[in-house]
C-alpha cells in the first residue's frame, strides 16, 4: 500500500473503478472523480511543467482559479485537471508550458 492509498481510502466510498492512461502508464479512477483527484489519489503531484524553468506544477486551488492544473487529455490541451471527470479510456499528458490550442 503506497502512502497516497493510506491517506485517500479510509472512509471514503468510491464509485465504480476504471483504468486511465497517464503518459502511458494506466491507473485507477472512479466515477465521480476528476482527473486531479484521480492522479492525487494514485500519489502523482505533478500535472505540468512550467515554460522557462520547467518546474513541476500540481493542484494547488483545486475549483478552476489558478491554471496550475493543465493538462492535455485525449488529445486536447490546457484542460484542467481539477474541474475534469475522469472517463473511462481518457488518455492524460504531463503538459509542458502553456500549449496554443491552435499549433
Ligand atoms: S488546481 Fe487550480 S485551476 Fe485546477
Amino acid at each position: 500500500m503506497s502512502r497516497g492509498e493510506r491517506i485517500f481510502s479510509r472512509g471514503v466510498e468510491r464509485g465504480k473503478p476504471f483504468e486511465i492512461e497517464v503518459d502511458g502508464k494506466k491507473i485507477v479512477a472512479y466515477e465521480g472523480e476528476t482527473i486531479g483527484a484521480a492522479l492525487l489519489a494514485a500519489g502523482r503531484r505533478t500535472l505540468r511543467f512550467t515554460n522557462k524553468l520547467e518546474q513541476p506544477r500540481g493542484l494547488y486551488c483545486g475549483i478552476g482559479l489558478c491554471q496550475e492544473c493543465r493538462m492535455t487529455v485525449d488529445g486536447i490541451p490546457n484542460t484542467q485537471a481539477c474541474q475534469t471527470l475522469a472517463t473511462p479510456g481518457c488518455r492524460i499528458e504531463t503538459q509542458k508550458s502553456f500549449k496554443n490550442r491552435e499549433a
